[in-house]
């Protein structure tokens, strides 16, 4: 039988409760056969600093590197917001994806349809909504340099960050996107700023060349702001959107929205060789956190896109996602989803509704 080898590290705020799911699901999946299991847990983020004086200590860096994925928690504590940024819980994550060159970061955002009215947009705008948002994740301005805060001579500060994307950069991530295209609707809108941003001009040039390999794929170009627009107009015309590290950050905070839910949405973050990390796109929730209280199917179903992208067991992880609609079905709800009729549960509640449910 398969080992999985799997890093778990929980993080901060929720973290610790919602990859606890997680596991039992995964454990659950194990028992029934699936697959047997080495899960190994380290401290990250906030957790990560408060144990060793840094968000991402080396033992943790050297666990992720020597496993075979990482299921991921949240990062983020506002107490710790005073620190020098590279000592800050976010760093974690970034550095994570950085040192292990986890470059595609794919961010599915469908809608169940038992909560098409749990979205702040109307039903008949999102039902039937099956988007797949292609975020690159180690370049942009969120690595590029020179960045920093200066004092001018005249003693005013200034700030300054580098937006920068290489050709190859772009070539590799849009293999990536054209390829999830092609799995899924077979039409890619290309995400950029090519009216303004000389960085996204090259993004365009670069897509539009690669689209030349994938005739079967229909490319679009959107500019960024448009994007948004339409994310909210008519989110059903996409399929598959890729975008820089930037943009993609803010468009899928936006996109998870539209599922009623930011505590549904799961992620994976691939490396070349489909290695990856896999986490929940929302944060770590501190006003909540330790009451029972977070949704954890966003971690649960990350857990789902760790067994189909890096396992290759389509069985389990569709086994995931059965027991996951299922539960909604039923009426099964955490907070952040109730809705009148609903059957009302906590993290835990929940963790046990999908269990049973497998
Ligand atoms: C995300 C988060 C991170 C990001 C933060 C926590 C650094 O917002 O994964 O989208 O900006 O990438
Ligand atoms: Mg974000």
């Amino acid at each position: 039988m398969k080992n999985l080898n799997i890093a778990v590290l929980p993080g901060d705020g929720i973290g610790p409760e919602i990859t606890a799911q997680a596991v039992r699901v995964l454990q659950k999946l194990s028992d029934q056969g699936h697959f047997s299991l080495t899960l190994q847990e380290a401290p990250v983020g906030g957790a990560g600093y408060r144990d060793s004086g840094h968000p991402l200590p080396k033992a943790t860096l050297d666990l992720a590197k020597s496993a075979d994925a990482i299921l991921f928690g949240s990062v983020g504590d506002f107490s710790l917001d005073t620190l020098p940024r590279e000592l800050r819980p976010e760093q974690a994550i970034l550095g994570l994806r950085k040192e292990l060159g986890l470059f595609a970061n794919l961010r599915p955002a469908t809608i169940y349809p038992e909560l098409a009215g749990a979205s702040t947009l109307k039903p008949e705008v999102v039902s039937g909504m099956d988007l797949m948002i292609i975020r690159e994740l180690t370049g942009d301005i969120y690595f590029g340099k020179p960045r920093g805060i200066r004092t001018l001579e005249n003693g005013e500060r200034e700030g300054f960050d580098t937006m920068i994307y290489r050709e190859s950069e772009i070539v590799r991530i849009g293999h990536v996107a054209f390829q999830a295209a092609q799995k899924r609707g077979k039409r890619l809108c290309s995400v950029d700023k090519a009216n303004v941003l000389e960085t996204t001009q090259l993004w365009r040039e670069v897509m539009t060349a690669l689209g030349k390999d994938y005739p079967d794929v229909e490319l679009s170009h959107m500019y960024v702001d448009n994007a948004a627009m339409q994310l909210l107009k008519n989110p059903k015309q996409f399929d598959v959107m890729v975008t820089g590290n930037m943009f993609g950050d803010i468009l899928s905070d936006e996109a998870s929205m539209l599922t009623g839910s930011i505590g549904m949405l799961p992620s994976a973050s691939l490396d070349a060789n489909n290695k990856g990390l896999y986490e929940p796109i929302h944060g770590s929730a501190p006003d909540i956190a330790g009451k029972d209280l977070a949704n954890p199917l966003a971690t649960i179903l990350s857990a789902g896109m760790m067994l189909r992208y890096t396992f290759g067991m389509a069985d389990a992880a569709n086994a995931i996602d059965a027991a996951v609609q299922k539960v909604l079905a039923q009426g099964v709800a955490t907070g952040d989803i109730d809705r009148p009729g609903a059957k009302r549960v906590g993290t835990v509640g929940m963790g046990d509704a999908v269990v049973a449910a497998l």
